[in-house]
């Protein structure tokens, strides 16, 4: 037996894949047929492709800036539209994926009739998170959220994509760090899967991922603090005070990759916070293909997450790409958050 089979042979004894697990999550859902598991698996698939870019970035022409600017005014980078392109052709033909919607899409991609059996999910996706540390060697991502169509006519309209964050069936991510891991929700608990590049497979490494309640970590971007509202800025002093019995002050990490920075605070406790502020009211984060997938994930955590006043899964989408102020996390530091905020409101 070649050592690669005796590697795969021992990984499959040690391991679950992600396959496995999500087809023994499909068998909880009496209604699933199997679509599911297909349908993850095109993503896991993406994902291994943008992670081996991601991985050479530096010898291939896949860094720098493309020149183009995305709906959001941001500058778009070569791998931005690189891994948007490898996550659209893994589900424009999947059958059962009837439109797509991306950061990196003005408007959604409706799937045309002919490639589509059912069509009853979409699929929204952040294909490229934390592109200003690409060309840096730190920690970026991919984050996706996968919706039950609401109409019924042969081809999806927006009305599909504007769904609260409760309406989610399935939400994850994919860290392209250290290691490349995928962390995944469908509504029964939060796994993380480790990327085996000798085998090709992802691998359960974190099952039934919780977050603390409390935790001792803040991320947010300190440079914005001229701008802050002031019961923002209350609560990010309240966190560097002296106070041991309530574990102050917290340590400050921020990456800059929303990705990596929640990676962190899930599995070792935190809060991350995008709040608005003078010159930004709603923050800079998109509610559907950022914020609802994170929230989605640390409440099955056991966390909470929130625009400051109002759960984030709540929150009926008016626009595709529309932002929100984002607090997410330990559900007492959320809390604490909001207490600031709605003290600080005078309400
Ligand atoms: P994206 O690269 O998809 O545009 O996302 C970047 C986001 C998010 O990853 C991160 O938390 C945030 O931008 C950082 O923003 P600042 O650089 O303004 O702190
Ligand atoms: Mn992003
Ligand atoms: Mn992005």
């Amino acid at each position: 037996m070649s050592p690669q089979a005796a590697t795969a042979e021992a990984e499959l004894e040690k391991g679950i894949t992600l396959e496995r697990h999500v087809k023994e999550e499909e068998r909880k859902f009496p209604q699933a047929r199997g679509v599911f598991t297909t349908l993850i698996s095109q993503i896991s698939l993406a994902a291994k492709i943008i992670n081996a870019e991601v991985n050479k970035a530096g010898l291939v022409d896949i860094l720098g800036l493309t020149g183009h600017t995305n709906i959001q005014g941001e500058e778009v980078q070569k791998l931005d539209t690189y891994a948007d392109e490898v996550l659209r052709r893994a589900l424009d033909h999947h059958g059962s994926v009837a439109a797509l919607a991306s950061e990196e899409m003005d408007d959604p991609y409706i799937v045309s009739g002919d490639y589509l059996d059912d069509g009853e999910y979409v699929v929204v996706y952040d294909p490229l998170d934390g592109s200003s540390n690409i060309d840096v060697n730190v920690s970026i991502g991919s984050i996706f959220s996968i919706l039950k169509r609401k109409t019924t006519n042969p081809e999806a309209t927006m009305e599909d994509f504007l769904q609260p964050g409760t309406e989610q069936v399935c939400a994850g991510y994919v860290i392209y760090g250290s290691s490349t891991m995928l962390v995944y929700t469908a509504g029964n608990s939060v796994n993380g899967f480790t990327l085996d590049p000798s085998v090709g497979e992802f691998f359960l490494s974190h099952p039934n991922i919780k977050i603390p309640p409390r935790g001792k970590i803040y991320s947010i971007n300190e440079g914005n603090s001229g701008k802050w509202d002031e019961p923002v800025a209350r609560y990010i002093a309240h966190l560097k005070e002296s106070d041991k019995a309530t574990g102050r002050p917290y340590s400050a990490r921020y990456i800059g990759s929303l990705v990596a920075d929640f990676h962190r605070n899930l599995l070792k406790g935190g809060i991350f916070l995008y709040p608005g502020d003078k010159a930004n009211p709603n923050g800079k984060l998109r509610l559907i293909y950022e914020c609802n997938p994170m929230s989605f994930i640390v409440e099955q955590a056991g966390g909470a997450a929130s625009n400051g006043r109002h759960r984030i899964m709540d929150i009926v989408p008016g626009e595709l790409h529309q932002r929100v102020p984002f607090f997410v996390g330990c559900k007492e530091d959320v809390a604490d958050a909001e207490r600031f905020l709605s003290e600080g409101l005078g309400r």
